[in-house]
């Protein structure tokens, strides 16, 4: 009763920011995102009854039972569909920085959904797998596809209404790149799970927020259609300063940008008023995405090379959902 499984991280272009169902993890709006091939988490599960409690080693680190509560939490909603009360020992790596705005918990609970069903002999639909990813954390809902995929939000109070679904797969698009810039390696002080809440209650945004999102969401598809880079770099780059306004003005106000940040969101800027097509978005985090086309890259990553405190860039395409590795 193993399975090993590999899922990439994925980064909206319409984001996802609060939640109208918090018990069932169901948003207030529909959200559209890429799934990037060089954020991996690869993640083993086995249930056996040698094990006497649940074990997470994340990153080569044992977990402690604080630390383990939501991958608990998880395991109980599987062994509850597949009928069993064996404990399961789970070790997940990730290839990038965990917890710090780059999307680590979309990768994780959808490589978890698919080790944790399969080594517990359940054989899901991907529907369903959405379906359950998205109770460990909403974005991991899209990350069981690969290429452009669209959550659709749901009903409240209808687990079964909200789950996501693929668009393109990762073939469609090749020449779209995301190169991705982290500045911080360390954890964030304000979970989205928290911090999205937080808006939803306390920002006078929030109400713009959900009365432009849709209409966003419906213009990016249109662009995604007819590969019009430029209107979906700018609506993804609009989409995402909106998202941090709700954060900006929510109270206690929600800054996950820092100075740097700041320095290269405004470079970004200028580098596209001399010609250069680069749009950016930013999550829950200080992390920059910059969204790009390949023909750019090279010139790109020789500009951002001159900034010392960028600590890793990575240049990630379009990528696969989430796959078994064991056989
Ligand atoms: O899935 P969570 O709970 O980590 O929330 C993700 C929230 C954002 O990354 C900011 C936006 C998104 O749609 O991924």
């Amino acid at each position: 009763m193993k399975s090993t499984v590999t899922a990439n991280a994925n980064i909206a272009l319409i984001k996802y920011w609060g939640k109208k169902d918090f018990d069932l993890n169901i948003p207030q709006n529909n959200s559209l995102s890429v799934t990037l091939d060089g954020l991996t988490t690869k993640t083993t599960v086995e249930f056996s009854s040698l094990y006497k409690h649940d074990e997470l080693i994340l990153n080569n680190i044992l977990q402690s039972i604080e630390e383990s509560k939501k991958l608990i939490s998880f395991l109980n909603l599987i062994r509850e569909k597949a009928n069993i009360n064996l404990f399961a020992k789970v070790i997940s790596e990730n290839n990038f920085p965990t917890a710090a705005g780059l999307a680590s918990s979309s990768s994780g609970f959808a490589a978890l959904a698919l080790a944790g069903c399969d080594a517990a002999g359940l054989n899901l639909s991907k529907k369903e797998l959405s379906i359950l990813a998205r109770k460990g954390s909403g974005s991991a809902a899209r990350s069981i596809f690969g290429g452009f995929v669209e959550w659709a939000a749901g009903k409240i109070g209808y687990d079964e209404s909200s789950y996501a679904m693929q668009l393109y797969d990762e073939n469609y698009w090749p020449e779209i790149r995301v190169i991705v810039l982290v500045l911080e390696e360390g954890k964030k002080e304000v979970s989205s799970r928290s911090g999205m809440q937080s808006s939803v209650f306390t920002s006078p945004m929030y109400k713009s927020w959900l009365d432009t999102v849709n209409l966003d969401l419906i213009s990016l598809k249109r662009a995604l259609l007819e590969k019009d880079f430029t209107r979906i770099g700018s609506i993804a780059e609009s989409n995402c300063l909106k998202m941090h306004s709700t954060m900006l003005t929510s109270n206690p106000p929600l800054i996950y940008w820092n100075a740097n940040t700041l320095e290269l969101v405004k470079y970004i800027l200028e580098l596209r008023k001399n010609g250069l097509e680069i749009y950016f978005t930013i999550d829950a985090g200080p992390q920059i995405k910059i969204l790009c086309l390949e023909k750019d890259v090279l010139n790109l990553k020789k500009k951002l090379n001159s900034f010392d405190f960028i600590n890793k860039i990575i240049d990630c395409s379009s990528g696969s959902g989430a796959f078994i590795l064991n056989e």
